[in-house]
């Protein structure tokens, strides 16, 4: 039998309640997925790389044919290795479109063989994204419910 393996990839710094909502669709509607965390050495993260999969680890335990691994690298070559033909991401608002449109089809034009499938999460996570879960954090706001319990702890970590 034909078994579907997909890869949602991302920066997740830090995973939110919305990734969490697309994680578990993402679940239910392929065999296996694959969390893959991009190690990029552009970016200023606020999580490393590590805590970010400790963090992913500990928030889908609830899947248990969720993994959580790290890339580098183009991600369909990773894809490629890992024998996924699935990319899945997430669409939250007409805004998140054009520049997923254009992710997802130089993925295609990249490797053919794997497709993009595109889910949206919960209206309530519409408006939430790991940039402003910092920015509220930093500037002493409530991210109670917009994060898993294990990233406010982290949050809080961070501030001691
Ligand atoms: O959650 P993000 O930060 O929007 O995720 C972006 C991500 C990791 C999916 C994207 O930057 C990516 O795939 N990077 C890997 C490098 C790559 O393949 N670039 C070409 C994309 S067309």
């Amino acid at each position: 039998m034909k078994s579907t393996l997909a890869i949602y990839p991302g920066s997740f710094d830090p995973v939110t309640n919305g990734h969490l909502d697309l994680i578990e669709r993402g679940a239910k509607l392929f065999d296996r997925l694959i969390v893959a965390v991009l190690r990029n050495l552009e970016k200023d993260p606020l999580f490393s790389v590590t805590e970010r999969v400790e963090m992913l680890g500990e928030a889908t335990r609830p899947w248990p044919n969720v993994e959580v691994e790290i890339f580098e690298g183009l991600l369909v070559d990773y894809a490629r290795r890992r024998g996924a033909h699935v990319i899945l991401r997430g669409i939250r608002a007409v805004s998140d479109y054009e520049y997923e449109l254009q992710m997802a089809l130089m993925n295609r034009r990249l490797e053919p063989q794997i497709e993009t499938v595109f889910m949206m999460p919960a209206e309530t996570y519409s408006y939430l994204s790991s940039r402003l879960v910092k920015e509220i954090f930093r500037l002493g706001g409530d991210v109670a419910g917009l994060v898993p319990p294990v990233v406010e702890q982290r949050l809080r970590a961070k501030v001691r």
